[in-house]
């Protein structure tokens, strides 16, 4: 088995769900009843909580037309919570945000928050913006992009046995404290290192870059060069195509990660010119949808371990 091969097979996973369960869970849609079929999903709690750092569970049979789209926004909430309870993600109280471009010119450079965007690069992990840890990254895909947006899912572990062996002095500087800013969920900023470890001794990342920089202007507190030399080394390695998978995920995949050991990006995207938001598709203002992801934040229970 060459390397790619194996990183595929140790990291990435790819799992359907049965024409029996899918026939359940269009019951459940039908019906309007509030008994939702937890177990179909149960199994990939424990495939998550064990070894499997990055799992895209395909809900559709094939053809993308079984769920609709309002009906893939109604079961996100439902099925992630079966992972754990779900976070607020912004300072409006949303547990489930939504992940589309709302302006061709916006920009993370300029303040805007990475999901408003379609933007590529910068990879990262999603828990940058609150200092608690917390498990799980769900993403839904409501509707692919008509060109690009390929989700890029970064090894972490490997990424951490390449700076252990390679560069050590960049990887004690990631050991170190950094300022963070909590954009978009409070005016605050609070200091943690981008590489931290678990009990077991497993590293566990920290990471957007652009968020990082402009915490630290604000701080006062301009990065330092063996700073930035250890983030230049990080983002070379993330960006590396043998520490990487790429998805670009269909409508109706989730896509679950062990968010503080998987980073992650997307390839830049566009949409159609005519595309609408969700929102206004729900309204009957257009008939083509833009690229539409859902995001849940997850912390597993306390008694799951
Ligand atoms: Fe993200």
């Amino acid at each position: 088995m060459n390397t790619e091969e194996q990183l595929k097979t140790s990291f990435f996973h790819k799992v359907s769900i049965s024409d029996g369960a899918r026939g359940q869970l269009r019951e459940f849609l039908n019906s309007q009843t509030e008994n939702f079929p937890r177990g179909i999903f149960e199994p990939f709690v424990q495939m998550i909580k064990e070894d499997f750092r990055t799992i895209v569970i395909e809900l559709d049979n094939g053809d993308g037309k079984y769920f609709s789209f309002s009906e893939i926004h109604r079961l996100n909430p439902l099925i992630g919570e079966i992972f754990g309870e779900l976070l607020v993600q912004n300072d409006q109280g949303h547990k489930v945000i939504s992940v589309y471009d709302r302006d061709r010119l916006g920009s993370m450079f300029q303040g805007a928050r990475y999901h408003q965007t379609r933007e590529g690069g910068s990879i990262h992990t999603d828990n940058v913006n609150v200092p608690e840890p917390w498990d799980y990254l769900y993403m839904s895909c409501v509707s692919p992009a008509l060109a690009g947006g390929e989700n890029i899912l970064v090894d972490g572990l490997r990424v951490h046995q390449e700076l252990k062996a390679s560069y050590p002095n960049a990887l004690k500087e990631l050991e170190l404290p950094f300022v963070w800013e909590m954009r978009g969920v409070a005016d605050e900023l609070y200091r943690a290192p981008i590489i931290t470890y678990n009990e077991e001794g497993e590293p566990l990342f920290r990471h957007l870059r652009p968020y990082m920089e402009s915490a630290h202007q604000k701080a006062g507190e301009p990065l330092k060069d063996e700073q930035l030399y250890a983030i230049d080394v990080l983002d070379a390695l993330t960006n590396s195509s043998e520490f990487q998978v790429r998805y670009r995920m269909k409508k109706a995949d989730i896509l679950l990660t062990k968010d503080a050991q998987v980073l992650h990006g997307r390839t830049c995207f566009s949409d159609a010119i005519e595309a609408v938001s969700l929102e206004d598709y729900e309204k009957g203002k257009g008939k083509t949808l833009k690229r539409t992801m859902e995001r849940l934040w997850v912390r597993k229970g306390a008694n799951d371990d």
